[in-house]
């Protein structure tokens, strides 16, 4: 006889209102579950959908217009990009910056004590981003002082996508033929006060382009969603473009790149 399988659970508590108990019951009853695997059930769905939704960038149907030109007619590089990228601008000799290691984010790098001087970005830092390395919902790069050790700033990649649905069929045929555009996504990107002004953040923007652009899963465009409106002036600079109906959905295609 086989022997039985034991799925291993974990207890969760939560606290809920009298109201809402009652409201959960019924609902529980109507499915004929018990309360507790109606509400596994229920937080089960919403989260799997959350992960897709952040995976998922849905346009509304001009800006997939937007969006499918930036890809297939990209703007150059702008100087500042070119920079970064350690190429000879145009205007302005190459910049060396100050000794630094890049390097994916280990267990040795201390990530307490960083300060970007946006609260949410250290605090994600510090507690939650080896988690979403372990579970793999993003890659962490960080740039290391070499004399020191110390993290200097970091950014975060992950695998996105753009659904183009509604494109006319000319359009759509100049574009790769996947249900949705493969994108890769900024998340998070800061550089520590104390080595902000010395070209850091491009040098961590430019890395992850370059890394996008290489990856041996074709990647089409690196997107960000800036925080705020320091944030989007930065991309700006580097030649990001908004494309979506989100006001600080930013684009810049990795056609210039790939090679
Ligand atoms: C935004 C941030 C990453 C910039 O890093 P940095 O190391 O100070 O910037 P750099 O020295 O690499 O600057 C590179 C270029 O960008 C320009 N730049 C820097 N910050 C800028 C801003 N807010 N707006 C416009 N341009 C900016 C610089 O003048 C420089 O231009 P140049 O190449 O033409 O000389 C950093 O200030 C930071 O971590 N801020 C807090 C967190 C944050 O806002 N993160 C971004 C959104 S998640």
């Amino acid at each position: 006889m086989p022997s039985p399988v034991t799925v291993r659970t974990s207890r969760v508590e939560a606290r809920i209102a009298p109201d809402s108990l009652a409201v959960v019951r019924r609902a529980a009853e109507l499915q004929g579950r018990s309360v507790s695997d109606f509400l596994v059930a229920a937080a089960l769905k919403d989260a799997h959908q959350t992960i897709a939704d952040a995976q998922l960038i849905r346009l509304s149907v001009e800006d997939q217009h937007r969006f499918a030109n930036l890809l297939l007619n990209p703007p150059p590089l702008v100087p500042a990009m070119q920079r970064a990228l350690g190429q000879k601008a145009p205007d302005r000799q190459r910049q060396v910056t100050a000794p630094f290691r890049l390097e994916l984010l280990a267990a040795n790098h201390a990530r307490e004590g960083f300060s970007c001087g946006v609260t949410v970005l250290d605090a994600y830092f510090a507690r939650q981003v080896s988690q979403d390395v372990r579970r793999r919902a993003s890659a962490c790069f960080v740039a290391v002082e070499a004399s020191t050790g110390r993290v200097a700033g970091y950014y975060t990649l992950a695998a996105g996508g753009v659904p183009l649905t509604d494109l006319p069929e000319a359009l759509a045929k100049r574009l790769p033929r996947y249900p949705s555009v493969p994108v890769a996504r900024v998340g998070r990107l800061a550089v520590d006060q104390t080595f902000q002004g010395r070209k850091l953040g491009g040098a961590l923007l430019a890395d992850a382009a370059l890394r996008a652009a290489r990856s041996e899963v074709a990647v089409f465009a690196l997107v960000v969603d800036a925080k705020d409106d320091a944030a989007e002036a930065f991309y700006r600079h580097h030649g990001f473009e908004p494309y979506g109906t989100q006001p600080r959905q930013m684009i810049v295609s990795l056609r210039h790149l790939a090679s």
